[in-house]
């Protein structure tokens, strides 16, 4: 085995230092079964339940980010240089306080709400639960904004058991902010997290069992020299690769230290997004300039996963029914690929060849998807069909993307997952909606084009016919929703809440 680097991070106030961790090793085993943290759960080892969730702290612009991520597919290296907290440290942190210095609470608010609003259900989802609660409290409450009932759904989506029922933990959500306020001290806590930086900076070993390279150069002559380490962003793929498939890897190359691929940036003409931002900040940047893409975002995965996984690596992993890349390819985003040779760029559906393969040749990474700005005469919708509302995989996904001037549609990019071996572009419906007046009949018409362009599958998530009758149906409800007319209504968001004893 290749030896490694030590991990270090930052917990309960102090720097945790462990030696020969095998790259491949998840966080949640090395909280479980070498720090004997149990508190921290195993339920189904693949990102889903929510039972394994612990909150990371990075600096990031001078303060303290904190990310909900799923412990049981996160690599424990990748946390190298980050404050951790599990929902063991939340009551004993000495760097959590109270704001008033005279009230000693025994629990967090996170806690403490699950408490009062009798949120907390079995043994192995509550100690989840109070963590994605407590990355929400850091996010929203110490932040002075309120807790929605729309945040508290959004933020609950990687927490899928309530054997308990919803209201009780979304009640406990919002009646956190009313509790006696709680705080990390973050200037101390930033002061260890660089004092680590410098630390892991100088540790850095080219060749060692788990790379992290700092800069984009650093990364390519990495990859060039180690063409059979694992590529590794948020490992929302690859940690299943590893727990459920029992895979095993000597070596992993992690892209998302590299900062040229950290970045989001915007111009007159385009968003370019690192191919390690993460899939929020993706999303975030997206919706910026298209905010009818929030429904559509926060369907992706669950909140947990979004925080680890990169759009990168959605694009890289290339799965047909992957979502970002139908959206991606409405858009008409270009992905641009780098190694130790140069730059090269593509449309993003040019760069899919077959079931699960791409155009990446040996030393090659995806270093950024471009997203052209919006034309103003865009109407852009993206829709997910899956069996769960929350935190499932597409059975289709569909996103529209037309110009319509005057009442013509003068240009169309139809992006479609699910129904083939690869995202695709459904470039002959394109083809019947150019030039022609936008109106009930021709979306009928371009429905059924729609339905005969692919042959889609039947599988577990849906049979091949009602695959062909979705991708009709969502034609038509693209014209209803831009008809004047909405197809659509929120349901989850409805429940109203219920009172608090206080
Ligand atoms: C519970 C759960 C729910 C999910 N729900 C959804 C969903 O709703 N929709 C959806 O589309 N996906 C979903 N996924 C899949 C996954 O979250 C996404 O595909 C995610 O974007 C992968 O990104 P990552 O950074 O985690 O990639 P990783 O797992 O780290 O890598 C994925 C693949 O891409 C390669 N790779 C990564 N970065 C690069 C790079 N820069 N250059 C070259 N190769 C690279 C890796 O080698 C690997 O082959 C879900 C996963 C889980 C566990
Ligand atoms: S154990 Fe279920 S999400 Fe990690
Ligand atoms: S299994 Fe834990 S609450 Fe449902």
């Amino acid at each position: 085995m290749s030896h490694t680097r030590p991990l270090r991070f930052v917990r309960r106030g102090k720097t945790v230092t462990l030696e020969g961790i095998a790259p491949d090793r998840t966080l949640l085993e090395v909280l479980r079964e070498d720090l004997g943290c149990t508190g921290t759960k195993e339920g189904c080892g693949e990102g889903d339940c929510g039972a394994c969730t612990v909150v990371l702290g990075s600096e990031r612009d001078g303060a303290v980010q904190y990310q909900a991520i799923n412990s049981c597919i996160r690599l424990a290296h990748s946390i190298d240089g980050m404050a951790l907290w599990t929902s063991e440290d939340l009551a004993s942190d000495p760097m959590i306080r109270p704001v008033d210095r005279h009230s000693s609470p025994d629990l967090h608010p996170a806690q403490q709400a699950m408490v009062d609003c009798h949120g907390s259900q079995c043994g192995f989802c509550t100690p989840g639960f109070v963590m994605s609660l407590f990355g929400m409290y850091q996010n929203h409450v110490c932040k002075g904004a309120a807790i929605t009932r729309e945040v508290a759904v959004e933020e609950l989506s990687g927490n899928l058991c309530r054997c308990t029922g919803y209201r009780p933990i979304l009640d406990a959500a919002q009646h956190m902010g009313t509790l006696p306020r709680m705080q990390v001290d973050e200037r101390n806590l930033l002061a260890q997290l660089s004092a680590l930086k410098h630390a892991a900076h100088a540790a850095a070993e080219p060749g060692s069992g788990y790379m992290a390279p700092d800069t984009l150069d650093e990364l390519l002559a990495a990859r060039a020299a180690h063409p059979d380490a694992l590529i590794a962003a948020g490992t929302t793929d690859v940690g299943l690769w590893i727990t459920k498939m029992h895979r095993q890897y000597a070596q992993i190359l992690d892209v998302t230290r590299a900062r040229e691929l950290r970045k989001v940036e915007v111009s007159a003409t385009r968003i370019r997004i690192g191919a390690a931002v993460t899939l929020t900040d993706a999303f975030h940047a997206l919706e910026q300039h298209w905010p009818q893409l929030h429904r559509f975002a926060s369907r992706f995965a669950g909140m947990p996963v979004r925080n680890s996984g990169t759009l990168g690596g959605n694009v890289a992993n290339g799965s047909p029914i992957g979502d970002s890349m139908p959206l991606l390819i409405a858009l008409g985003a270009g992905i641009t690929l780098a190694s130790t040779r140069g730059e090269r760029s593509m449309p993003i559906e040019d760069f899919y060849v077959g079931y699960r393969k791409n155009l990446l040749a040996q030393g090659e990474l995806l270093t950024a998807i471009d997203v052209p700005m919006p034309s103003p005469h865009q109407t852009l919708a993206a829709y997910k069909i899956s069996k769960r509302f929350d935190d499932d995989i597409s059975a289709v996904c569909l996103a529209l993307n037309l110009d319509i001037e005057n009442g013509i549609v003068t240009r169309a990019r139809i992006g479609a997952g699910g129904v083939a071996a690869t995202p695709a572009r459904a470039r002959g419906t394109e083809a019947v909606l150019i030039g022609r007046p936008w109106s009930e009949a021709l979306a009928t018409e371009a429905g059924k084009t729609l339905q005969a362009e692919f042959n889609p599958i039947s599988d577990m998530r849906a049979s091949s016919a009602y695959r062909r009758e979705v991708l009709g149906a969502l034609l038509r409800r693209f014209w209803l929703e831009h008809s004047g007319e909405t197809a659509v209504r929120p349901a989850l968001h409805t429940l109203q809440p219920m009172e608090v004893p206080t």
